[in-house]
This record gives C-alpha cells, sequence and structure tokens, in this order.
C-alpha cells in the first residue's frame, strides 16, 4: 500500500484540511507522538502530537536530527538503530526524555518500527507514561479518602457533643468571671469553635447521602469561585482564563464543585503567598479524548475527557509531600488543616473523576478530569466507580 501513512511528505502536521489525506489527518488526531527518523538520524517527519511533546513546530523538527531531541546517551536512539539493522520492530517501556530543554516528567513507553517502504526509514512512536501512571496513583488517594470516612464519623459523635458541653460550661462562668479570667473563658470558647468547624469539615467525608446531581456548567463553577477569591483573599493575584466554551455541562452537584475549585484556588493563592506581586492562578478548561480509567475489579472503562486545571505560578509542591499530598492532614501550613486536597480528591471520586497535580517552581498544576455527561444513568454516576 503506497499511501501508506508514513509516505515522506513535506508536511503532515500543522496544516489545514485542505490537501491533507486521511492518513495524514489520521496521524495527526492521534493523542502520541509519532516522527519518523531518517537514515541518517534525521527528522523526516512529525504528527502533531510530536509538535507538542518536542514543543517544536514540524517543519522545525524535520532540521533536527534525533540525538538533538532526546538526553545524551538515550536507549531510544540505541533502539533506533537496532530496527533500522534488524528491520523489526521493538518496544520499550517506561524511557526517561525529559532533557534540560524539555523539563517535567517525560517519562515515556517507546513503539519502534521499520518504514518497509522507506528503506532506512524508522517510525518511533512516544507515548506518555503519566495518564496511566496518574490513574495508578488517584486510586490510591481514592482509598485514602475512604480510610478517614469512618474516623471521621467517629470524631463527628464522640467530639462534638462533649464539646458543646465544655461551651456551654465556659460561658456560664464567663458571666461571674473577672475581666482577666473572661479572656481565658472566650479562649476556651474559640478554641472549641475552632475544633467544631474541624470537625464539620471532616464530617463531609463520613457523609454517605447520595448528593443531587444536575447538569452544570463548569465555566459558571469556575467563575463563581474566581469571584470569590478576587474579592478575598486572591484579591493581588492576576487571573488568567483559557476556557473552551463548547464543553458540554457535566453532572455534578454545583456546591460541591465550588468546593473543589475554591480549595484548588485557596491552596494556588497560598502558595503564590500574600505579598507576591506577580502571582498568576490560570483557569483553563480543554476537551481531552482519549483518557481511559479502568476501574479495579470491574471491566468498565471509564472515559474521562474534560479537563479542568487551576495552575499557579507558585514556588511548587515540596517534593517530599508529593506521593502523600491527597492524604488528609497533610499540610504544610502553621494553621492548615490538611484537609481540602483529600475532600477536593473525595469529591471528585464521588464524581467519577479523577484529579492529578504535576508540580515545579513557578509551574504547578491540578487537574480535574471528568466524565462526560451522557445521560446513561450509571456511566453519569461515574460507572460503577469505588466511592
Ligand atoms: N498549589 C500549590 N502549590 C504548592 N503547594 C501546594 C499547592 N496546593 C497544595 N499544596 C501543598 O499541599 C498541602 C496540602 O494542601 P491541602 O489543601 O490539603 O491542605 P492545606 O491547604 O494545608 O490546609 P487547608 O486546605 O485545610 O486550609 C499544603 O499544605 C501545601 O503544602
Ligand atoms: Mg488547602
Amino acid at each position: 500500500m503506497k499511501s501508506a501513512p508514513f509516505e515522506a511528505r513535506p508536511h503532515w502536521s500543522g496544516q489545514a484540511a485542505l490537501g491533507m489525506s486521511s492518513a495524514e489527518a489520521v496521524l495527526n488526531s492521534l493523542p502520541h507522538s509519532v516522527v519518523v527518523v531518517g537514515p541518517d538520524g534525521e527528522i523526516t517527519d512529525a504528527n502533531t502530537a510530536a509538535e507538542h511533546f518536542f514543543d517544536i513546530s514540524a517543519p522545525l523538527l524535520r532540521r533536527y536530527k534525533l540525538r538533538d531531541l532526546v538526553p545524551f546517551g538515550s536507549p531510544v536512539l540505541a533502539l533506533v538503530e537496532q530496527v533500522r539493522g534488524r528491520g523489526a520492530a521493538v518496544n520499550e517501556y517506561k524511557v526517561d526524555l525529559a532533557t534540560p530543554r524539555m523539563s517535567g516528567e517525560r517519562i515515556v513507553d517507546l513503539h519502534v518500527a521499520p518504514v518497509p517502504e522507506q528503506p532506512g526509514h524508522v517510525v518511533v512512536m512516544l507515548q506518555l507514561r503519566s495518564i496511566a501512571d496518574k490513574m495508578d496513583r488517584q486510586l490510591t488517594h481514592r482509598g485514602a479518602a475512604r480510610s478517614v470516612t469512618a474516623l471521621a464519623a467517629m470524631l463527628a459523635h464522640e467530639i462534638k457533643n462533649p464539646l458543646s458541653g465544655i461551651r456551654g460550661a465556659a460561658q456560664l462562668l464567663e458571666q461571674s468571671a473577672s475581666d482577666d479570667d473572661r479572656t481565658l473563658t472566650r479562649l476556651i470558647c474559640d478554641e472549641a469553635d475552632r475544633i467544631v468547624k474541624l470537625v464539620d469539615r471532616m464530617e463531609v467525608f463520613a457523609d454517605k447521602r447520595p448528593v443531587d446531581r444536575e447538569p452544570v456548567n463548569i465555566h459558571v463553577v469556575l467563575e463563581h469561585v474566581k469571584r470569590l477569591a478576587q474579592s478575598g483573599f486572591a484579591r493581588h493575584i492576576r487571573f488568567v482564563e483559557d476556557y473552551d466554551p463548547s464543553l458540554p455541562a457535566i453532572l455534578g452537584n454545583r456546591d460541591q464543585l465550588i468546593q473543589v475549585f475554591l480549595n484548588l484556588v485557596k491552596n494556588a493563592a497560598e502558595a503564590i503567598g500574600p505579598t507576591a506581586t506577580d502571582g498568576e492562578i490560570h483557569l483553563t478548561t480543554a476537551f481531552r479524548p482519549g483518557v481511559r480509567l479502568s476501574l479495579p475489579g470491574s471491566k468498565t472503562r471509564v472515559s474521562l475527557p474534560l479537563e479542568f486545571c487551576v495552575k499557579d505560578n507558585g514556588p511548587g509542591v515540596p517534593e517530599d509531600l508529593r506521593p502523600h499530598l491527597f492524604e488528609p492532614f497533610m499540610t504544610t501550613k502553621p494553621t492548615g488543616s490538611g484537609l481540602g486536597l483529600a475532600l477536593v480528591a473525595k469529591i471528585i471520586g464521588d464524581h467519577g473523576g479523577i484529579v492529578e497535580c504535576e508540580s515545579q517552581p513557578r509551574r504547578t498544576s491540578f487537574s480535574v478530569l471528568m466524565p462526560m455527561y451522557t445521560g446513561d444513568d450509571a456511566a453519569d454516576r461515574g460507572g460503577g466507580a469505588p466511592s
């Protein structure tokens, strides 16, 4: 078949639909990067995903050799040679392609195959691992949210009742106390109130009642959160929105979703700090087909194409905190409860979605991935996702 997708063409990428063959269109709509490497290691073709991956336009990519794009001595170079020599396809998993130019996580699975129609040419497909890895990690977060559920239920009963007794007694004492002592009785009341507030926040975890769901426009939620933030804790921070207005509604609970994004925006503002003058929070929404989650113990695969991100240019999440980020009581703040992100993970999990974090200094992003509202009841309620 001579019209194979790998026939040398001047442009696969960045090309208008006009004149684009269906093979090119297919290649460009693939979520995975595909490049063709010529006999001297030069890049002869690249699809749109590859342009994004390397952050270089296709015409420019064609001026590079593969070895210029990957880390020095990368196994991908040997793989390409091996495939060229043997004429048989080879796969390699979990290869790190991070270079100083492309920082961040760049762990990929590599699929390398010869192009029989073009002797000496080899096609390389790169599949970013992070999506698969993210999902594994997220399922652990769901477990963490579950483990706090029983604790929350116990706390609510065992702490709130005695506390209200203590508070009542302090109020009684206050009536006959001297001014000095009144400071102490006030302290008891204030601290009791603080504990009740904390327990109240935890009670959300224990609440097993089904929540009301309705179609929610995520942009209305994000704008509401932005307004709240800008009139309070994020007054000094610039907000930048990048919304996809064609995004369909999600089936969710509006109040809970507000809580989710308020927690994320509050964390972003707190990371940026009260004195920063160049603080920025980006709110983005996008449609990303191809993100599918396999649920453990079930054959169902849920598609999570809706992506909502909160990004900030603060210092980033401390390295040692990352593996436990979504667990309850994980905090680096003197007055933080460490329940914000645990709550986010719980609510998004209940909605059948996942939340993930990628962080480096000045580029921290929390992404919420959600299913589409299809009108199919089971699928819309999370496809039997573990709660
Ligand atoms: N955008 C961010 N940038 C840097 N670190 C973050 C960010 N978001 C969260 N973190 C880190 O994760 C920790 C946990 O966040 P979480 O929201 O769960 O609790 P908290 O903010 O400390 O307390 P609370 O939300 O109860 O006020 C924070 O203490 C902070 O160290
Ligand atoms: Mg928080």
